[in-house]
């Protein structure tokens, strides 16, 4: 179990107030980690239609984090982050299988989609809760900024699953069906 002293500059939460703030910080991390994973994945993509996808979602994504300072400074807070280990672990599973897949580009790419696709639904959630949290503290410039991120996790969440029938069919083609070698 994570003792809160384990996590330096965390403290108590004892109100509705200190919850939201709680989790600004912890979404702040998550979009600082994810918009640095995202910068490593697209140098790795070569199919078009994702790299440019991604591309323009790293856009969003450094908005989307001076949208979350705003937030901070609307609630009279300095910027800070509180570590994500959701995201950590997306990324770091994202990594293992970037490594795995290494010799199949259409096989990376099918999975770097399907990766992304995951962060968005995780985003979605946290800015869906956040928003209501906003809305019952009253806050209402910061639930605007809020449903500015969510609108464009939803909208990229929606783009990928549109490419998503087509990275497989290019999987498919690429590799065939072939079972798994047993070691
Ligand atoms: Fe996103």
């Amino acid at each position: 179990m994570v003792q809160v002293s384990e996590r330096p500059g965390t403290a108590k939460i004892s109100n509705l107030q200190d919850k939201f703030v709680y989790e600004i910080g912890v979404m702040y991390d998550a979009e600082n980690r994810f918009l640095e994973a995202q910068q490593m994945m697209c140098q790795c993509c070569q199919h078009s239609q994702l790299k440019s996808l991604m591309e323009n979602h790293i856009r969003e994504t450094e908005q989307q984090i001076r949208n979350l300072e705003q937030v901070f400074n609307a609630l009279g807070q300095q910027p800070r982050r509180i570590n994500c280990d959701a995201a950590s672990g997306l990324i770091s599973d994202g990594q293992r299988f970037m490594l795995l897949a290494a010799d199949n580009p259409k096989i990376l790419e099918l999975g770097l989609a399907a990766g992304q696709a995951k962060v968005e639904q995780l985003e979605i959630s946290c800015y869906r809760g956040l928003i209501k949290g906003a809305e019952q503290m009253g806050q209402n410039q910061v639930v605007q900024l809020l449903q500015q991120n969510l609108q464009q996790e939803e909208q990229t969440a929606q783009k990928i699953e549109q490419c998503m029938p087509q990275l497989l069919q290019e999987a498919k083609s690429s590799s065939g069906t072939g079972s798994s070698k047993s070691r």
